[in-house]
């Protein structure tokens, strides 16, 4: 859906991005992870044009963007800024409503899905009437969101959409990112230096460094395929907790007990969450342990 092919681009003759190459797949979550600096925002303002690439070309859904007028390629792009980028003077209802006011909606049909975005990001409707600066970081965050997606555009490119959100909110709004039926049909470029996001969000990763692509990947592929020392250093904080979350109740050939509300996807570590809460649960929760060891002796060979 979106090809990346050799993109470069230099500021005062120091380059930002060096030879990227990369594509994200129809209905996919490709996360760009790195560091600050790397080049992470330049990337993706560069598949909306707001920065022009020196060389190299992209292309969506097979069309080099550079043949299409900058405007009519961003009317079929959401794009969440990073810090949210709202309009200063106009209030959260005129700021979600301007693609909608672009397309010509009628002002009903702009209405409905303004109350129903704002639900679903857990935004009460009295933030309509303020200004942005009226709302915490956080919530002007969500409303960043809510207006990239308010016109179901099939491409998605969001720039550390949840970076202002605290840990409990963050997790809230990820399992609800996950579960939103606009998404399901959507391809995204979600850019985090958050590592945890990345794995809990992506299906695939770009790992940047200094403008260039380190490795591409699945989660798995990252921490059990490393091409290099700096993967595997990039995720040595974490990485026991990772492979908790990424390795599921079916890598593991643990039986299923569907009562607890557990499936084949369920992650070990949400599944010894809940465990753990129940001493009923002691020999359930040693097996698992037991099974995730398993797994994971074979994978790390
Ligand atoms: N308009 C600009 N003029 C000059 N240099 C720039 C400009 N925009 C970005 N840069 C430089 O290009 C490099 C990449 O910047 P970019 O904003 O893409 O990084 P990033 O990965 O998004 O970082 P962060 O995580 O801090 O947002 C940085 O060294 C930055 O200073
Ligand atoms: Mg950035």
């Amino acid at each position: 859906m979106i090809k990346v092919e050799s993109v470069s681009k230099n500021f005062n003759g120091k380059p930002a991005v060096d030879h990227i190459s990369f594509h994200a797949n129809d209905q996919e979550i490709l996360v760009l992870l790195g560091t600050s600096g790397c080049g992470k925002t330049t990337t993706l303002k560069m598949i909306n044009r707001l920065i022009e690439a020196d060389s190299g070309n992209i292309f969506i859904d097979g069309k080099n963007i550079r043949d299409q007028k900058p405007e009519e390629l961003r009317m079929g792009i959401g794009f969440v800024m990073q810090h949210a980028g709202l309009f200063p003077h106009y209030t959260i209802r005129q700021n979600i409503a301007v693609v909608p006011e672009l397309l010509k909606w009628d002002k009903v049909k702009t209405q409905n899905r303004t109350y129903e975005l704002l639900h679903k990001l857990h935004l009460s409707e009295d933030v309509l009437s303020r200004f942005p600066n009226e709302l915490s970081g956080g919530q002007q965050q969500r409303v960043g969101i809510a207006r990239a997606l308010i016109a179901n555009t099939p491409v998605l490119l969001m720039d550390e959409p949840f970076g202002a959100l605290d840990n409990i909110t963050k997790a809230d709004i990820h399992s609800e990112f996950k579960s939103l039926e606009e998404l399901k049909n959507k391809t995204i470029i979600l850019v985090t230096h958050d590592v945890q996001e990345a794995f809990e969000l992506g299906h695939r990763i770009c790992l940047m460094d200094k403008g260039k692509i380190i490795q591409t990947g699945t989660p798995k592929e990252m921490l059990y395929r490393p091409q290099n020392d700096f993967v595997t250093d990039f995720f040595a904080e974490n990485r026991l907790l990772l492979e908790y979350k990424i390795a599921t109740l079916k890598d593991t050939g643990t039986v299923l007990n569907s009562e607890l509300g557990f499936n084949e996807n369920t992650s070990v570590w949400d599944a010894l969450q809940k465990l753990s809460s129940d001493h009923k649960n002691t020999l359930y929760y040693e097996n698992l342990i037991k099974a995730f060891n398993d797994y994971r002796k074979l994978q790390i060979i």
